[in-house]
């Protein structure tokens, strides 16, 4: 795990958002998973900006969401579809056809499940996944408990997070408690993940990802096990890190060895 601990939300923003410019630059056909949530907002503003400035395109991009609610249609304005529309997709020069967010209102949503993996298998695989960090460690919607290798299902929500996200929700909105999330093992999969966590809040949860034992108690411990997760954070939500002196100099280490081959 690279560990990234910036100053500000704002710069945790930044730096996500220039690598997912990178990838773009690197691959315009690049495949990208997406989240929700309030961490990523300030990202996909800074994309948005990108893109309209013609520092990025997204127009030979596709994207896969995490998740969705179960119970939700496209158009229902808590649904992560209508999220993504809002707050990035209609603001950007992206395919409609090219976007995926699992689908809330399917008929036999295990079938679409399973086709949501073929569709992820059939783009070639994401290259490069973005991830918050629910309070409970949760990653998607995998709640603790979730299988590691899991792929994507239906999953129940824990009261933590429906209480989390009812703050989403007007008073006495039906708000749905199951969803359709990417499992953990096909969060594993994607070449390379980037989880934000910004924020007190999120400070116990992060100590247990980084410094806590691999185990589906703390879905987000998964990313141990992978060869290309970049973690960034905030001062705040890396206040519980028992280690935080040794990963910030680690990543000066980091910079240090990049300033010199990039010299040579
Ligand atoms: C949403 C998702 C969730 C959120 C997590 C943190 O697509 O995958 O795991 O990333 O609940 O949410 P925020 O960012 O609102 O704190």
């Amino acid at each position: 795990m690279q560990i990234v601990i910036l100053p500000t939300a704002d710069d945790v923003a930044e730096y996500g958002a220039t690598l997912f410019i990178r990838q773009l630059h690197k691959n315009p056909h690049s495949v990208l998973g997406l989240a929700t949530g309030s961490t990523p907002l300030a990202l996909y503003r800074l994309l948005i900006i990108a893109c309209q400035q013609k520092t990025v395109s997204f127009a030979k991009a596709k994207t896969f969401n995490l998740d969705e609610y179960l119970g939700l249609a496209a158009d229902h304005p808590q649904s992560y579809r209508y999220f993504m529309q809002q707050h990035l997709f209609n603001a950007i020069d992206i395919l409609p056809s090219n976007t995926a967010v699992p689908d809330g209102s399917a008929a036999d949503p295990v079938a679409a499940c399973k086709q949501y993996e073929q569709q992820i298998v059939d783009a070639g695989g994401i290259d490069l996944q973005l991830l918050g960090l629910g309070r409970n460690g949760h990653i998607g919607f995998n709640e603790p408990s979730s299988g590691l290798r899991s792929r994507t299902r239906i999953k129940t929500l824990t009261p933590a997070t429906i209480a989390d996200n009812a703050r989403f929700f007007e008073q006495g909105e039906y708000q749905p408690h199951l969803s359709i999330t990417m499992g953990i093992g096909t969060i594993l999969d994607a070449g390379k993940v980037v989880l934000l966590a910004t924020g007190t809040n999120k400070a116990k949860a992060v100590k247990a990802m980084i410094e806590g034992p691999l185990t589906a108690a703390c879905p987000a411990s998964a990313l141990q096990l992978h060869q290309q997760a970049i973690v960034v954070l905030d001062e705040a939500a890396a206040a519980e890190l028992t280690d935080i002196e040794f990963y910030r100099h680690i990543e000066r280490e980091n910079q240090a060895l990049l300033k010199r081959l990039t010299r040579q």
